[in-house]
């Protein structure tokens, strides 16, 4: 048996805000946002429509390119930092939209990282268990809802969308997807980069709301170090433990946080940069829908064929970070 990516999707919502527009809400300007983080536009939900309709719609495209329909899954996992609400989970929500009766589903927050946990998880899960034969993973994030649009420190960076992946466990003697991964946390580094109200450290409250603490809150330039450092000491770790070259990856796919980031990591790899797939200019930041925004665009437009190495990388609020090498 070897565990392989069956199909790919991605989902983005149609209104686009560019930076033109930030211009009109806060005090920025197109120059500084391209040159600080290559971003030039994302995309915003509409007022209807939550994160597991954004993870219907990405997560549909990859059961229609695998084949199969939502009651042939065994289990969702769904990466999220913006759940439909604390519970149910927004998994469970997708299931029913899915009508994947057959699955059990959950959610799994690891923020920026998430859909890098989500696969090391599912793959584990089908490795100990021959059973789960279709496994679905969903990142989603309408990260607009948790964005202060008045602080222009974060406000730019951030934007909402969806990309799933679907594993299956195949009859066959061929390596599985994942060729090695070195996934980590830091949990004390919680104060850098947080959502600091509305849980039950701190609940909701006239006073939280007045003071802007369901928004996002970053310290960017503590974030950006952490970042490049533990993205590409992870990455070389996955390399070296899978014996595989820098020069032999077809693409490396890193989190879409900043431009200025993954250029810094292709640096470090020794990477040049039509290796390294970039959509942030288009989408921003869309956290745990990231890689798979970017492995389902990869893929459709034919930039990794089945065999490829394959190298993601992520970072997040946790912290949270890892690498992994897949062989598509
Ligand atoms: N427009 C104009 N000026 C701005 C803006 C803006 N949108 N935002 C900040 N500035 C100003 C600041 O106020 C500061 O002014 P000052 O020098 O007068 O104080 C100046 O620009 C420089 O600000 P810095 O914070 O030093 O800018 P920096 O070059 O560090 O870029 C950024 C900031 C883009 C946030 C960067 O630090 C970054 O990308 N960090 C990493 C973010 C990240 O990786 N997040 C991932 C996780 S997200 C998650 O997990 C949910």
């Amino acid at each position: 048996m070897s565990i392989r990516i069956k199909g790919t999707g991605s989902y983005v919502p149609e209104r686009i805000l560019t930076n033109a527009d930030l211009e009109k809400m806060v005090e920025t300007n197109d120059e500084w946002i391209r040159t600080r983080t290559g971003i030039e536009e994302r995309r915003l939900a509409s007022p209807e429509q939550a994160t597991s309709d954004l993870a219907e719609q990405a997560a549909r495209r990859a059961l229609d390119q695998a084949g199969i329909t939502g009651a042939d899954l065994s289990a969702i996992v769904c990466a999220t930092i913006t759940p439909d609400y604390v519970f149910p989970s927004t998994g469970c929500l997708l299931q029913q939209k899915l009508g994947a009766t057959n699955a059990f589903s959950f959610d799994l927050e690891a923020a920026c990282s998430g859909l890098l946990y989500s696969l090391e998880v599912a793959y584990s899960l089908m490795k100990a268990n021959k059973k789960y034969r279709y496994v679905l993973v969903v990142g989603a994030e309408k990260l607009s809802c948790i964005v202060n649009w008045a602080d222009r420190n974060t406000c730019v960076l951030f934007g909402d969308g969806a990309g799933a992946v679907v594993l299956e466990n195949v009859a066959d003697d061929r390596p599985d997807f994942v060729i090695a991964s070195d996934l980590h946390s830091d949990g004390s580094y919680t104060e850098i980069l947080k959502l600091p109200a509305g849980g039950s450290r701190n609940p909701a409250s006239p006073e939280t709301v007045a003071a802007h603490q369901h928004s996002i809150f970053m310290a960017g330039k503590d974030v950006f170090k952490l970042a490049v450092n533990h993205m590409s000491a992870s990455c070389r770790r996955v390399l070296e433990e899978a014996k595989v070259d820098a020069s032999a990856i077809k693409l490396v796919i890193p989190h879409q946080a900043n431009l200025r980031i993954i250029q810094s990591l292709a640096q470090r790899l020794d990477v040049p940069e039509d290796r390294v797939f970039i959509n942030i200019n288009r989408f921003g930041n869309t956290s745990a829908a990231s890689i798979g925004l970017c492995l389902d665009e990869a893929a459709r437009a034919g930039r990794i064929q089945p065999g490829d190495y394959v190298l993601l990388t992520a970072f997040g609020g946790g912290l949270t970070w890892g690498a992994m090498l897949i062989q598509y």
